[in-house]
């Protein structure tokens, strides 16, 4: 891949560049191997694709139908009542008005999170108060202590991803039920469960239900990463009727495209492909995690997303590791050095097959290991490894080390 392909990272300050652009950029109209964005690569099914390219024309010949009847179709497949329902185009363009209409002064999220939750509100003049998640914990929330925060700082607005991005970080149901119940005077609560169908860690974790029943609570729900299609951009909240008929009653009309009304009436023949590419993620995450773990001075992060949040060994820099994987082996990953919370020591990577993940595991251990006996990155290496047994002994509790040979492999108890 061409090197100054490296380049369109650096003119796109909070997100990486698109595939389309890398495309572009590689000379040969071929995309590289994508770790980046968090798409279910199972769903859809070959068939379903060959279903929508063989009606591409009349798909983008004709205006797609009002959103009133697609929310209608997918409110029967989700046995959501439509009332309680916003389709949007993205949860992006849904935060967008969450923000516009229901953010009145400040809004409280933990970071490193989605950057549109601290960019937008700050965009439209909010105070972000930003709950830092310690690196120390894990990056792991405490609801309590979040609360705490809020209250000190008065804020009207409390945001929770749930799981988070980039970490992959979980809540159980039960947990944010007390944390709603403590936060009823508040303006509002968003839970973001826009990756919430790749989590395994409880039988029923959505609170969209309760979302439904309380006078503050918005549940947002992101499809493109689910349904494996994020080029379609459609997404939904759900909150009591008034709420969602306020944000309702603000969308353009037809801000749902004829891609997303194809998809969204073809889901009803096709739940049992997609269930089973969604188990197919969760395995691939355990297996991904596990494979990741073994490489030396990396530390992998529990995660119910479907991607997994690393830390690389000591002096390596995401920059670098970034631009190398894409320009040695054509592989994006996506460096968290510019999110909010996060450092360039951090990547997330995208729960991904495993021909791919040995792909990446090979080309890692070239980046990060394969240093031609340079001294200064020996040290790194060895310092890195010091450090991870370090950690092992006392910071992070739950990770069970095991010694093979140089290699220190981390599995943490509560991945599955
Ligand atoms: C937590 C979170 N919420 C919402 C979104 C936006 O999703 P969409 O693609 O539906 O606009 C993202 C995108 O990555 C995200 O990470």
């Amino acid at each position: 891949m061409a090197e100054n392909v490296t380049s369109l990272f650096r003119s796109t300050a909070a997100h990486s560049p698109s595939m389309a652009a890398l495309t572009r950029e590689s000379g040969d109209g071929t995309g590289p191997v994508d770790f980046c964005i968090p798409c279910n690569p199972y769903f859809p099914t070959p068939e379903m694709f060959q279903d929508m390219a063989a009606r591409l024309r009349e798909i983008i010949t004709y205006y797609p139908s009002s959103a009133e009847t697609i929310t209608a179709e997918l409110c029967e497949l989700l046995q959501l009542p439509p009332q309680c329902v916003a389709m949007g185009n993205g949860s992006t363009e849904l935060i967008t008005w969450i923000d516009h209409l229901l953010v009145r002064e400040s809004l409280a999220v933990p970071v490193p999170t989605f950057g549109r939750w601290t960019d937008q509100p700050m965009e439209t003049g909010k105070r972000v108060d930003m709950f830092p998640l310690q690196e120390s914990n894990g990056f792991v929330l405490d609801l309590a202590q979040y609360a705490e925060f809020i209250r000190k700082r008065g804020t009207r607005v409390a945001v929770i991803c749930n799981p988070n991005n980039p970490d992959g970080g979980f809540q159980h149901r039960q947990s944010l039920v007390q944390f709603m119940d403590a936060m009823a005077d508040l303006d509002l609560v968003v839970i973001d469960e826009s990756f919430l169908e790749f989590a395994d860690a409880e039988e029923e974790p959505s609170v969209v239900q309760e979302a439904m029943l309380r006078p503050n609570v918005v549940v947002l729900r992101s499809l493109g990463k689910n349904f494996g299609l994020h080029g379609i951009c459609f997404g939904y909240l759900v909150a009591n009727p008034s709420i969602a008929g306020r944000i309702r009653s603000m969308l353009p009309k037809w801000n749902l495209n004829s891609f997303a009304e194809h998809v969204v009436f073809m889901l009803k023949e096709h739940s049992a492909e997609y269930r089973q590419s969604l188990q197919q993620v969760r395995r691939d995450r355990a297996e991904m995690a596990g494979q990741l773990s073994a490489l030396p001075g990396l530390t992998v992060y529990p995660s119910q997303g479907n991607f997994l949040f690393v830390r690389l060994p000591l002096g390596a820099d995401g920059t670098v590791v970034r631009d190398r994987l894409l320009t040695e082996h054509r592989i994006l990953v996506r460096e968290c050095g510019n999110k909010i919370g996060s450092s360039s020591r951090f990547l997330r990577l995208v729960v991904r097959p495993e021909v791919d993940v040995r792909r990446l595991v090979s080309a890692m251990e070239q980046v990060l290991y394969d240093n031609g006996g340079n001294q200064e990155n020996q040290e790194n290496n060895a310092e890195a490894g010091q450090e991870g047994a370090q950690q092992a002994a006392g910071t992070i509790a739950y990770e069970i080390v095991t010694r093979i040979g140089t290699r220190v492999p981390r599995v943490y108890l509560n991945e599955q």
